[in-house]
């Protein structure tokens, strides 16, 4: 198993408001992101896939490819774009980089040929970024994860 990483990028604005919130709450949570004209970022999203070299061409999946299901799924749906007000999934879920994310893993995941999606990474800014790896089915219980040297 090996894991390849395409970046690509997107500018899109966005807001933060909770709509069943008062202007004062809105700006009591989130201060000058909830201002309802929105403010841009330039994105930059890491997209890792998993899976076995394929022996032939030696790679996992074929790099243009992926671009072009990064570009036809995400980049060009979401460049350009007011998050809240033009894309389907932000309009009654807050665009925060987290739910980013996960909306990215929603849309490519199944698309990309041969590979399993492993995760999803969006930067909003130099120094924050979110990571998604889908849902996670091994949860390891409260008890597991303490080391038993711990728990006097
Ligand atoms: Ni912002």
């Amino acid at each position: 198993m090996i894991f390849l990483t395409r970046k690509a990028d997107f500018s899109a604005a966005h807001f933060y408001r909770n709509l069943s919130w008062t202007d004062e709450q809105n700006i009591a949570a989130f201060g000058k992101c909830a201002n309802p004209q929105g403010h841009g970022h330039n994105y930059v999203l890491e997209v890792t896939v998993a899976g076995e070299v394929d022996p032939v061409p030696g790679f996992v999946v074929d790099l243009q490819l992926l671009k072009d299901i990064l570009e036809r799924e995400v980049v060009s749906v979401y460049d350009h774009r007011h998050l809240n007000h033009e894309i389907p999934e932000f309009a009654s879920i807050i665009p925060t980089t987290e739910n980013i994310a996960v909306a990215i893993w929603n849309r490519l995941d199944g698309k990309v040929p041969n590979a399993r999606l492993h995760r999803v990474r969006v930067y909003e800014m130099d120094d924050i970024f979110a990571d998604y790896y889908g849902e996670q089915t091994t949860s390891v219980s409260l008890e597991q994860q303490a080391a038993p040297e711990l728990i006097a």
